[in-house]
């Protein structure tokens, strides 16, 4: 199995007819011209995420963003305008929300400019909004394993949050348990928005995590079994997970895409 630590957990009794990693879908998408923008909001992934994916980011329409589940999830968009866009387009992160619902995507200037040809940038930018068609693709951090940051707002004994930075793969994070390590008395902690889980019951000592990741049809734990938060955890610092996700999961649609976008 690709992931390390990974258990089978369901694998649903849906129609695999039309099982598809790769549903195509047509859309448009906009831009934010503020270098900034992308990197408060929705997700809470901060100053953070002007280092995510060379600045090739995405705010997702609430469709996508489905609560904050959509955050950290990878896309590759082609604008449809063969005269002015390559075939490969731009792979883009979601690190945020735009409840506009004209676009799929607000996309960073950087990254809709990405999708132009050389020299055609500033035609591109003209348009303002681009007709697109976009995929769901495996996130890639070649230099990262899935981490934790402790947020801010964490106070020991009684409160810890934490960030999910760096997820791997084409699935969704959909619940995050901790516990002391070496004890199978887990604690299960909440959504606080975006990227961001918490707990008000915190165990002590040193923490280990699991997490249950979905998309499509299937579910399976995440184990990350060894300390990955030390007895002496401290807020503002990222931990190393151990741990990396590189699950692609189903949806359902037809025809499936098989090729490569390039
Ligand atoms: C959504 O994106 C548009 C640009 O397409 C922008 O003008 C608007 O301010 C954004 N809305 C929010 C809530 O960020
Ligand atoms: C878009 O949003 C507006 C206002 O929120 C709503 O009235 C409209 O029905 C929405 N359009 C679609 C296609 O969902
Ligand atoms: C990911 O975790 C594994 C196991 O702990 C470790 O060997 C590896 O160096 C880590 N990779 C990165 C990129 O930090």
């Amino acid at each position: 199995m690709a992931i390390r630590g990974f258990l089978f957990l369901s694998c649903l009794l849906f129609s695999f007819a039309s099982a598809c990693d790769r549903c195509v879908h047509q859309s448009k998408v906009g831009y934010y011209a503020a270098p900034q923008a992308l990197t408060g909001g929705a997700c809470g992934y901060g100053s953070l995420a002007t280092g995510f994916n060379g600045g090739y980011l995405a705010a997702a329409a609430s469709s996508l963003f489905r609560d904050g589940v959509g955050c950290g999830g990878c896309f590759q968009i082609r604008c449809k305008n063969r005269a002015i866009c390559t075939g490969a387009g731009v792979k883009v992160v979601v690190t945020d929300l735009n409840k506009s619902n004209q676009t799929d995507f607000v996309l960073s200037l950087p990254a809709f400019m990405g999708m132009a040809k050389p020299g055609m940038g500033q035609h591109l930018k003209n348009l303002g909004i681009a007709d697109v068609e976009y995929k769901r693709i495996p996130c890639e951090y070649k230099n990262h394993n899935l981490s934790l940051r402790v947020e801010e707002s964490s106070r020991k004994p009684h409160y810890l949050a934490v960030k999910c930075l760096y997820q791997g793969g084409q699935t969704d994070i959909v619940a995050v348990d901790v516990a002391q390590v070496g004890s199978s008395s887990w604690q299960y902690m909440t959504r606080d928005y975006g990227a961001i889980w918490s707990t008000s019951r915190v165990p002590v000592g040193a923490l280990q995590f699991r997490m249950v990741v979905t998309g499509g049809y299937d579910g399976k734990w995440v184990w990350a079994q060894k300390e990955v938060l030390p007895a002496d955890w401290k807020t503002g610092v990222i931990y190393d997970a151990g741990v990396q996700i590189s699950d692609i999961a189903q949806e359902g649609c037809a025809p499936c895409d098989t090729e490569v976008w390039k």
